[in-house]
Parts: C-alpha cells; structure tokens; sequence
C-alpha cells in the first residue's frame, strides 16, 4: 500500500525505536522523566517560549491552550477551516464552553481587518467578550499554506490593542519553517501560545507540546491533569519526539518536493482541478470537476484503493493527499500514474 491519507501515518523508524528502547525515564506526573524534561527545554527553545509541555496530542495541545485563556461564554476567532473548530469533536464547546466566531478566510489565511470587523466587547451586556485570536500555521485545510508572516503580525497588532491573546496551531509549523526557510521563532514571536506535533510529519509515533510562559505552562499542567492527558515513563515516547527533532527535521523538504511532484504529474489527470503552484509543503487537495470527472471524490478514493494507493476523500469533489517519510519519491510517481490511469479509464 501507499499510504496517502495522512502524516500521521508514519512508523517508528529502526534508529527511532532503538533509542525508544533504551530510554531512561521516570515518573512525569512528579516532573521526574529526564526524557520528557529534556523534550520540553529542547521545545520550548525551539519556540523561543519560556516553558513547553508534553501532552499525547495534537488536539490536546490546543485544547488545553484555549481552556488556559478563557473563560465559558468567551468568544474566540478563527477561520472556518481551522483545525480546533472542525476536527476536534466539538472540544472548544464541552472542554471550554467557549464559542466560536468564525472568518472565511482565502485557504485558511484571514486579514487584519477581518480579525478587526470581528472583536466583540464585553462592555456591550449582549455581546460574548472576544479573548483570543487563533491561527493555524502550515494551514491543513488551506493545503498545507505557510501564513504569511507579515499578516501574522498585523493580525497581532490588531489583537494587542483589543486586548486579546494569539494562539498558534503549530502542529506543522516545522514544515511552515522548512519551507519559507525562517526559523520558527520567526513566526511564534507574534503568539502567547503555541503548539507542535511531533507524530505528523517528524515520524514520531505520538506526541505534542505546547509552549508559552512559565505561568501559562504551570496552568495548563493542571488541566492537563483534569483532561486525562498527564502520563508516567512517558520518555519513551518523549524520547522519540527528540530523535524525530533530530533527525526528521531538514527532511520535510523532501516530502515538500514530492508533493509539488505529485501535483505536477496529476495535474493533467481528467476532470481533476489543482495549482501545482499553490503546493508549498506536504499536502495536496485535489478537486474534481463534476462535468467531467468519471468517479467523484469517494469513487477515486475507492478505485485508487483497489491499485493499492489510500487518499481520504475530504468532501464529495475534494481529496486530500499527504506525502510523508515513509513514502518514496518512486511510491509517489507511481500514486500519480494511478491516480491519472483511474480517472482516464
Ligand atoms: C492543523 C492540525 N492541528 C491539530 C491536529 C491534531 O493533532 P492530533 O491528531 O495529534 O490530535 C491536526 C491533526 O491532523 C492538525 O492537522
């Protein structure tokens, strides 16, 4: 099989899982696994925050940040397509009792002046108090798009003189910093909170921090605790997201050119809409033309199964593809072939 559905989809390599076996660890509920520490300093540095924290996701990571900077009834503000308003199992509302104020935003990226037209005031008795901006950068739903990083600072200029906290699902900022070739301090700088998955596309098996102040930090410890997210000997699973550190980093460029190869090779495929320009990292989203297309997005998923290639059908007419480690340059060459056999046939 080649497996496109998702990043995430990566196995421990050989050199990952030896120094998994030999972790030295310890209780990180007392804050006494040397693994999960180091992570954490390794992190927080990285995000150039004071503190970071280990937790098991993605999704935890997020929702512990936004539990941290609100209150229930607050609004916050993000685009449509964000990650923690679509695909966290309505966590903003049962976790939080936050509501959501949402932009559309051009593949995930809103304004400034968007954000402004936006904030709501609690001096208003009607109004939900607005707390937090959050950004998603790469934009998963936006196709894996770097923010820009002039918007991120005029949307937290705007977010400063209301008040208001930044929030940053990072959870592929790597892939952003690969890309554009800055550092990721380029881009947290202008956030109070950010986050990092370790277990898309840097190969670990599971894994996320979040990172801010010491204070903000020491608050989320305590939910973390609350949403069943503290661990024990977790290093050997830490230790993982320091070899993927280490080691996986520089690499997302490789899965970046294979993307764009991808969205190159299909892009004369029948019926089927993509920019091969608009791929900046590792995902590609593909639209089918009902007019012309044989099968729709559900039917090429299934059809490209039966070849042995798995893709997720994200709507009817749309498809995600997500290059990753453990999928070669020729395994890409090959997914394209199909993909363009399947709909030419
Ligand atoms: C942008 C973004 N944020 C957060 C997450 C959540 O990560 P997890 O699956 O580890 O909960 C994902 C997962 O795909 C994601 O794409």
């Amino acid at each position: 099989m080649i497996d496109l559905r998702s990043d995430t989809v990566t196995k421990p390599s050989p050199g990952m899982r030896r120094v998994m076996a030999e972790a030295d660890v310890g209780d990180d509920v007392f804050g006494e696994d040397p693994c999960v520490n180091h992570l954490q300093e390794v992190t927080a540095r990285l995000l150039g925050k004071e503190a970071a924290l280990y937790v098991p996701s993605g999704t935890m990571a997020n929702q512990l940040c936004i539990k941290v900077h609100t209150q229930p009834g607050d609004e916050i503000i993000m685009e449509r397509t964000n990650h923690p308003f679509n695909s966290e199992s309505g966590a903003l509302a049962a976790l939080s009792g936050v509501q959501v104020n949402l932009i559309d935003g051009k593949r995930g990226v809103i304004t400034a002046a968007q954000v402004a037209g936006a904030i709501r005031h609690g001096d208003d008795v009607h109004n939900p108090p607005t707390r937090l901006v959050c950004l998603e950068n790469t934009h998963n739903r936006g196709g894996g798009n770097v923010y820009p990083v002039g918007t991120i600072r005029e949307i937290s200029e705007v977010a400063r003189q209301h008040g208001l906290a930044m929030h940053l699902d990072g959870a592929r900022l790597l892939n952003a910093c690969v890309a554009s070739g800055l550092p990721a301090t380029a881009y947290t700088q202008y956030f109070d909170s950010c986050t990092l998955c370790l277990s898309k596309g840097l190969g670990a098996p599971v894994g996320s921090v979040l990172a801010g102040s010491s204070d903000f930090v020491r608050r989320a410890i305590r939910y973390r605790k609350m949403f069943g997210g503290s661990m024990r000997q977790a290093g050997i699973v830490a230790v993982a997201g320091l070899y993927a550190l280490e080691h996986n980093v520089e690499r997302l460029a490789e899965d970046h050119q294979h993307a764009k190869l991808l969205a190159e090779r299909i892009s004369s495929a029948r019926g089927l809409r993509i920019n091969p320009q608009e791929v900046e990292t590792n995902i590609v989203f593909l639209q089918l033309d009902p007019t012309v297309a044989r099968l729709d997005a559900p039917g090429l998923q299934r059809a490209m199964h039966e070849r042995e290639v798995l893709a997720l059908a994200v709507d009817q007419y749309s498809m995600r593809l997500v290059t990753h480690l453990d999928v070669t340059r020729a395994q890409v060459e090959q997914a394209a072939q199909i993909i363009c056999d399947v709909l030419s046939n």
